[in-house]
Order: C-alpha cells, then structure tokens, then sequence
C-alpha cells in the first residue's frame, strides 16, 4: 500500500436489535431473532458492497461463510463490474482464530485478516495459506490504515460491517462509521449481560453521534431503518 494513500471505503453497517437494544442473548448465542425479510435485506446489503467485515468472534458465533447464497444477485454484482462475491475481512487484537471455522472451508472468495503481531505462531502458520494476514505491531489493530489498506491494496470502495457491537463500537468511536443500517424486531431480551448495539453498557463514547434517518418502512412488524451518520465527530 502507499503509506500515503488516505482514502478509505464507505462504510456502512447492519445489524439486528430487540426492542430494547441488544444485538444478541448474554451467552452470545446466532444472533438469529429478525425474520426471513431481515436476513434477505442482510444478503442485499452486502451484495451492494466489495467486502464484508466481521470480528473473529461474530464469525464464530454465527458460523457464517460470510457468502451470497443468491445466484441473481451475484449475477447482478459481475454485470456491474464485481467480483460475485465481497471480499470477507476479519478482524482481531489478540489473533485467536480457529483455522476449522466454516468460511475457511468455503472457497469463493478471498479473507483478508486484520490483526497485531499477538496472533499466535501456531495460528498464523496454518492461516497463512487460507487468508491474506496483515498483522499491526501496536496493541491493537489500527482501523484507518486497515480501511485504507482495504481500498488502496483490494480496490474496496464499500465495505459493510456486519458485527458485532464492539468492532462496530471502535469504529464508530474513529469516526469510521458512514451509514448505519437497524433492523428492530419485535422482541424484548432484557438482561444486563446482553450486548446492545455498542456493547455491553460501559463508558460513553467521545462524543455523542448523530445519525439522520434516510428512510424507515415497516414490514411484518419489523422497522427497516437506514441512518446516515455525521461526517465528521462534533468536538
Ligand atoms: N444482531 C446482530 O445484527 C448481530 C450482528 C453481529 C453479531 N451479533 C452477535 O453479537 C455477538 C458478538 O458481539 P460482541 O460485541 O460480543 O463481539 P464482537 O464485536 O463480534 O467481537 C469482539 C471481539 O473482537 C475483538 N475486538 C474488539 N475490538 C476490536 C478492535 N478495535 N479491533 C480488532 N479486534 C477487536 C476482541 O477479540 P479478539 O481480539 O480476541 O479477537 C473482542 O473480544 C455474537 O453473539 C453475535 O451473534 C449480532
């Protein structure tokens, strides 16, 4: 990558919530409380962006291969100009990874792992032959550089971030977070040990962010929200 290269990709995000704000049960259990309509509008989301991105965890607590299992909309993706699938990223601090997780054993498109120089050696080696590996030195993975590394090295210009609450959380805390898709479904979990949008309850955030409502509409007793978040974080 240019090291100069700023650019990022849009990013947008999509997630599920209960009434009261959780995205998942305090045992972390598939997140899978939102309707048939809900998951069609997750599959379409992502069919509309070059990569997809979700924390190690996400990926292993919803089993997912992070795929389009619709044949027309990735038929719709190569007439634009698209690879059929989105690109699946990956994100860890601490590089726990299990190379057995299902979307390595599906091999429709590449995964690009962001994570720090903490990914045990074990891991990494058998990583290396499934997954592009790009390991930070700091604690942490710097999310600027991983978004422009997305853009400038894989041609990402819209990436969508599927989860869960705390990577959601870090971005949206850098300023990262472009536009937010809200599913709310008509459950309530209750609970203080289930995450909700941003996590568990903790501390604020920097700042408070504003989001504008784009478009709302009701389906079946869901509520499809699209938001578009602040530019830039007001200080
Ligand atoms: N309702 C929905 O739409 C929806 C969507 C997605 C997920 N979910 C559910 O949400 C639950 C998981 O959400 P969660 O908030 O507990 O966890 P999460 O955000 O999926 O993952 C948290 C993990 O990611 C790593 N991490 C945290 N911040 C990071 C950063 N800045 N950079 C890199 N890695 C970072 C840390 O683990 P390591 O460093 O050890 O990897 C951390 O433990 C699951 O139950 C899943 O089913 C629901």
């Amino acid at each position: 990558m240019n090291a100069k290269s700023k650019k990022r990709p849009f990013v947008t995000a999509n997630f599920a919530l209960t009434w009261d704000g959780r995205i998942s049960t305090r045992r972390g259990t598939p997140a899978d409380f939102s309707s048939k309509t809900d998951k069609r509008r997750l599959v379409e989301i992502r069919a509309r962006c070059d990569a997809v991105l979700v924390s190690a965890k996400t990926a292993a607590a919803d089993n997912m291969s992070m795929g389009l299992p619709d044949a027309a909309l990735r038929a719709a993706r190569s007439a634009r100009g698209q690879r059929a699938y989105p690109l699946r990223v990956l994100l860890t601090n601490s590089g726990r990874i299990d190379p057995a997780l299902r979307l390595f054993t599906k091999t429709f498109s590449p995964v690009v792992i962001f994570s720090t120089t903490r990914m045990p050696a074990r891991t990494r080696t058998a990583l290396t032959a499934q997954a592009d590996l790009w390991l930070h030195e700091s604690a942490s993975v710097n999310l600027p550089a991983m978004l422009a590394i997305l853009r400038a090295d894989y041609g990402v210009r819209r990436l969508v971030c599927e989860g869960g609450a705390q990577i959601f959380r870090a971005l949206l805390a850098a300023g990262l977070i472009d536009e937010l898709h809200v599913t709310l479904c008509p459950r309530v979990f209750g609970g203080e040990k289930a995450p909700t949008l941003t996590g568990l309850p903790g501390a604020f955030l920097p700042a408070s962010i504003p989001l504008t409502l784009k478009k709302m509409e009701v389906i079946g007793g869901e509520c499809f929200l699209r938001y578009r978040v602040a530019a830039r974080l007001p200080h």
